[in-house]
């Protein structure tokens, strides 16, 4: 099957006064028809930087976006004029951001806002565009939708502005919504909500998701694959179960340890990664996250990990030589 989205080898730099940052590298990876994909890293990993390049938003200068390709239903998005791409941002590809409020318009009312992609992409009349974002305010369960969609964004709590964000960027029927730190401004219960709210509405209206997030209890429940990221690269990916019962790259059983789980006694502790995330202006030879890692041995210093594992459908990849390790001790 042909993925709905495919990424090849994009990398993204940023020259800066104290040097060029190595934002993402190399990166590569599918989204399929239908699925959400998660995207989980520390701060400065490159989660955003990946999908702005995507949707040719890296302002350049400062950045530079390079890659083999970022294929879309038949066009790569990598090469398409500003023009273009800008035509598949509001339409096709819509994003959604942390916090609403930088998003949304405060002088204006929540139905302009919503309306007006509507009213610049399709010829459509205003009756029809309202009658539209009413119909989405009520799939995001916004209660007494053709009456507050009249209000500002002011009235409306955080949790609902998200939902009105949602609402908004899902107006023109977009194949992929990318969600950036969606939840990450809300309280755990309302994060809970947004996650459902997510998984509701690919369920139904089929829309495909990337999921951005530093938070691997985020992704749990919703994701259908994780990638982890670590300074700009991928360091593993598979099925979210797959990668949660069976962690294999350092990185991520440190994530994992650092998350809450029902499925550990509530006196285990909770540990965090030791050391910091790198310099991107001067990365680490080698596994850039060899620094930081317990179980680091030689060959991590020099020589850069490329994945292992089965690159199938259901399987999980890897970018860590204890994986060559292992498999070579097992033989
Ligand atoms: N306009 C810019 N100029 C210079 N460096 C930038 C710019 N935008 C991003 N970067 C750098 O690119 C790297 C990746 O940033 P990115 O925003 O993708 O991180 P992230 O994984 O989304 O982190 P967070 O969880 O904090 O959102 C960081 O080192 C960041 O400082
Ligand atoms: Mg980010």
């Amino acid at each position: 099957m042909t993925p709905l989205l495919d990424v090849q080898n994009l990398s993204v730099t940023f020259d800066t006064d104290d040097g060029v940052v190595q934002a993402v590298s190399d990166l590569s990876f599918h989204l399929d028809e239908g699925e959400i994909l998660g995207i989980v890293g520390e701060s400065g990993s490159g989660k955003s930087v990946s999908c702005l390049a995507m949707m040719g938003l890296v302002p350049s200068p400062p950045g530079r976006v390079q890659g083999r390709c970022a294929r879309f239903e038949g066009e790569d998005l990598l090469t398409l004029s500003a023009r273009a791409i800008r035509k598949v941002r509001g339409d096709r590809i819509s994003m959604i951001f942390q916090d609403p409020m930088t998003s949304l318009n405060p002088y204006l009312r929540v139905s302009s806002q919503l309306t007006e992609a509507m009213r610049t992409h399709r010829q459509v009349s205003r009756k029809d565009a309202l009658d539209r974002a009413v119909e989405l305010l009520d799939l995001v369960h916004i209660p007494d939708a053709s009456r507050r969609i009249h209000d500002y964004p002011h009235q409306f709590s955080g949790g609902m502005r998200q939902r009105v964000m949602i609402a908004m960027a899902l107006m023109l029927e977009p194949k992929i919504l990318i969600a950036d730190e969606p939840t990450t401004a809300l309280d755990v219960t309302i994060q809970a909500q947004i996650l459902d709210l997510l998984g509701e509405i690919r369920q139904r209206l089929g829309t495909s998701m990337i999921l951005i997030t530093h938070d691997l209890g985020v992704v749990a429940g919703v994701c259908d694959r994780v990638g982890v990221m670590y300074a700009g690269r991928f360091c593993e990916m598979g099925p979210t179960d797959l990668l949660f019962s069976d962690p294999s790259h350092p990185y991520t059983r440190g994530l994992l340890r650092s998350v809450p789980r029902i499925d550990r006694p509530s006196h285990a502790t909770l540990s965090t990664i030791q050391g910091n995330p790198p310099n991107m202006t001067d990365p680490p030879a080698g596994c850039a996250f060899h620094p930081r890692c317990e179980e680091q041995f030689d060959r991590c210093l020099v020589e850069r990990p490329e994945w292992m594992g089965d690159s199938g459908e259901g399987q999980k990849r890897v970018a860590c030589w204890l994986e060559e390790s292992e498999a070579e001790g097992s033989e």
